[in-house]
Formats: structure tokens, C-alpha cells, sequence
């Protein structure tokens, strides 16, 4: 979708005026803005492509209530309650997606999968069965199943319930077409550059808002809000095999490290190449495991929080009006829809202590993640002496042949090979004067 796509929507020329300014157009500002007007709000959305061209052009259709092992974790360091209002909240957003699949106004199918989390590891079985148990207690209806992957034989599974494929770049348009039958604006080729209290700019023109929904994968604001120290980032590398593996189940490993997905012909897998700004990962478990049909240079970033509980609400204590969704960690899907119900109680001033979970303003810091970030930034900055510095905060800028773009090795944003931002939370370009 993303390549040789024509703009379908005008570029925001002069001053707009709306109940909410939404800031991206992928599947979170898309799902925002179409929740949002369906309730009755005017909605203006500011997309710096085209849209779906940024993270979501990478969605790989897997709908699903976790992705990795995530409930045992969350049970433990924040209570069953939290892991319960996580599982509710996700199922309740499969649901919603479900329904929409049904509605007239849509047309996207959804495919129920066999969704099986794979511990490779032999340490890894004592924590998946922790997993179950703690899916079990929370309302999901998860079982251990023996099942001889030719890729993982002796592998432990479990089999994980609400898994569905759908093809997302058709729903990711209907989602936009659908907001605009609702009287949403959507404006493309229009990258905010400032944002205030109550109005976001871009180079030819504002939107006028009392509520702002910033949906740029990376959020672009640094302060407040501290994102940049916030969130992790890995890359994520999707490979087309040579052969389809001759069942119709969807692997996900339990760390998180890969997902395979059936396809008709062959296999697509999502391999986790490691943090940005790191060199680990992707050909070591490419090489042991896979015969690669075609690489295909598609490389997405997906964020994380270090808790693994996503972002969705009040972006910060300071500014009430303006909200944000991000750090999914690839679950893109299920998390954009709650993002989508959550910001949308929430601007209503409907009940929402459900989405209390993801709160940002009531998440702290902590002194390790500090590190990480700080270590990570200062490597960034004095990395690549002559390099090309970053217009987001400074560091140098990293060039990849096989994508021809200049990446950040702090927060990931990325630049074409001419400067022009390609992915968030850079908001400005950069000048290319340095050799590659
Ligand atoms: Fe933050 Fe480059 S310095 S993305």
C-alpha cells in the first residue's frame, strides 16, 4: 500500500476547525478518528503521507490478545486484576473489530486461526504453563496442545483463544472511508510540526481543536510527556518463505522473538531483529531456521513499553486535552481499537476505569529504564563522528543500503535518502551534506 499509492485526500491548506485533531493516519488515528465521529464529534485528521503508509503499512493481520507471553508477567508485577482488565479490554476489541466485519458499511473477512504461543527454550515450559494458568483465570481459555511444527520439533504450546487473521490494509482504508461518511476530515501529505494546548500545525495550515489525539507511532511530543525515554523500539524484519507449513496456525514464539503466519503459498514470518540502535538478532535466527524465498527489505520499528502494557490515555498530567496510543509492541490491531474506545470514553466523559491499566500518567519511570534510555541516547550522539545528526535530538544518523534510508539509532526515526522524514518522531528533515 504504501509504495506508488496516490494521495486520495487533500493536503490541510488555511485553518480547520473541530471538536478533535487526530495526529497520524494509520490504525490508531484511523480507528480514533472513525470511533470518535460515529459518536457525533467533528474530527480532522493530519496524516504526513499517505494514509496507512506508516507502521501499520507492516501489519500483518494477526488479531489476537497478546503476541508473546504477557499475562503472568502482568499478574505478577501488577496483580490478577490488571491482567484481567488487560484480557477484557482485548477481548472486547476483537469483538468490536468482529462486529465491524459484519457491518454494511465494511466489507474485510475474518478468518479464525489457531493461535499457538511456542516455547522453543526448555526454560521457557515452566513459565508457559504459569501463562496458561494465569490466561485461564482471567477469562481466556487457553490449553497446552502437542503439535509437531517442522520448524520447532519438541517446541511446547499453548493454544491461545480470539486469534483471527484479516487482511489490515483493507481494513485500515475502510476505516477511513467509513470515518469520512461520518463527516471526518482526513487531510494527507500534511506532517504536524508544532503542536498546542488546543491547535496542531502543519507547513500550509492548523486544525483547531479543544482535544488532540496524537497517533504517530512514536509520539512526537518530547515534553512533557517524556516519551522518548518511555519506549523501547525493535525492528522487525518480514521474510516470505519458500514453502507454506501444511497447517493453518499462527506461531507465535513466547518471547516474542518471531511470529510465523500460513499464507497461500508460502510463509510470511515477523522476525524481532532486536533493539534499534543494535546489531543482534535477525540473520542468526533467519539462518538457522529458514529458507528465505524472498527478502524483502521490509523493515517496520515497533514500540514498546517496558512493562508491555501499551500507552493509551492522557498523554501527560500536564495536558488534559491532548491524548495518545502507542507501544503495542506488535499488536497493533487489538491495541488500536482499545486506544480507539478508551480516548474515545474518555474525551465523552464516559465511565472507563477498564482502561485505567494503560494509563501513562499513572506510570513511573523507573531508574533502569532511565539507564537504558540514557545509555542508548549518549551512544547515539557520539556514535558516528561526521555522520548526519537527527532533527529529532541530535544523534547520528545510521545509513542502510538495503533500505536506502537513514535511520536513528536513539528513537528510530528514519529519513529518505534526500532527508525527508519516513518515520516519527522526527517532525523535521534533515540536511544530507555527509558521504554515506
Ligand atoms: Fe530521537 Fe533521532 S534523536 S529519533
Amino acid at each position: 500500500m504504501e509504495s506508488g499509492s496516490r494521495y486520495r485526500y487533500p493536503i490541510l491548506r488555511g485553518r480547520e476547525k473541530a471538536d478533535v485533531a487526530v495526529v497520524g493516519g494509520g490504525l490508531t488515528g484511523l480507528s480514533a478518528a472513525f470511533w470518535l465521529a460515529k459518536s457525533g464529534l467533528r474530527v480532522a485528521l493530519a496524516e504526513a503521507k499517505t494514509i496507512g503508509s506508516g507502521s501499520s503499512a507492516y501489519n500483518c493481520g494477526i488479531l489476537a490478545p497478546c503476541h508473546q507471553m504477557m499475562y503472568a508477567r502482568i499478574s505478577d508485577e501488577k496483580g490478577i486484576s490488571a491482567a484481567e482488565k488487560f484480557a477484557q479490554t482485548h477481548i472486547e476489541a476483537i469483538q468490536s473489530i468482529r462486529a465491524l466485519s459484519t457491518n454494511p458499511g465494511f466489507s474485510f473477512e475474518l478468518q479464525e486461526r489457531n493461535g499457538l504461543l511456542a516455547a522453543i527454550k526448555n526454560s521457557e515450559t515452566a513459565e508457559l504453563n504459569h501463562e496458561t494458568e494465569t490466561m485461564r483465570k482471567v477469562g481466556l481459555p487457553a490449553e497446552s496442545v502437542s503439535f509437531s511444527d517442522a520448524s520447532d520439533p519438541g517446541a511446547a504450546f499453548i493454544k491461545v483463544p480470539y486469534v483471527y487473521r484479516i487482511n489490515a490494509s483493507r481494513y485500515l482504508m475502510q476505516l477511513a472511508c467509513n470515518a469520512e461518511k461520518l463527516k471526518a476530515k482526513l487531510f494527507e501529505n500534511s506532517r504536524v510540526t508544532a503542536v498546542e494546548v488546543d491547535a496542531v500545525y502543519t507547513e500550509s495550515g492548523s486544525i483547531q481543536a479543544p482535544y488532540i489525539v496524537i497517533a504517530t507511532g512514536y509520539p512526537i511530543i518530547n515534553i512533557p510527556g517524556w516519551y522518548f525515554l518511555r519506549l523501547e523500539q525493535k525492528k522487525i524484519y518480514l521474510y516470505q518463505t519458500e514453502k507454506r507449513h501444511d497447517s493453518d496456525h499462527v506461531i507465535m514464539a513466547a518471547d516474542g522473538s518471531y511470529t510465523c503466519i500460513p499464507g497461500e503459498t508460502n510463509d510470511l514470518w515477523r522476525i524481532n531483529g532486536g533493539f534499534v540502535g543494535t546489531q543482534t538478532g535477525e540473520e542468526g535466527i533467519l539462518t538457522s531456521r529458514l529458507r528465505i524465498k524472498k527478502k524483502e527489505d521490509r523493515i517496520a520499528i515497533d514500540t514498546y513499553a517496558p512493562d508491555r502494557i501499551p500507552y493509551i490515555g492522557r498523554y501527560s498530567s500536564k495536558t488534559p486535552n491532548i491524548f495518545v496510543g502507542c507501544g503495542y509492541g506488535g499488536s497493533g490491531l487489538a491495541g488500536s481499537m482499545i486506544a480507539a474506545q478508551a480516548i474515545t470514553a474518555q474525551i465523552l466523559g464516559l465511565p472507563s476505569a477498564e482502561f485505567d491499566i494503560y494509563s501513562p500518567i499513572h506510570r513511573t519511570i523507573s531508574f533502569h529504564d532511565l539507564l537504558r534510555s540514557g545509555r542508548q541516547y549518549a551512544n547515539g550522539l557520539f556514535g558516528g563522528f561526521g555522520a548526519p545528526r537527527c532533527s529529532h535530538m541530535g544523534c547520528c544518523l545510521i545509513y542502510q543500503p538495503s533500505s536506502h534510508l537513514w535511520e536513528c539509532p536513539c528513537h528510530g526515526s528514519r529519513f529518505d535518502n534526500i532527508g525527508r522524514v519516513v518515520n516519527a518522531p522526527a517532525t523535521r528533515p534533515v540536511h544530507l551534506h555527509k558521504r554515506k
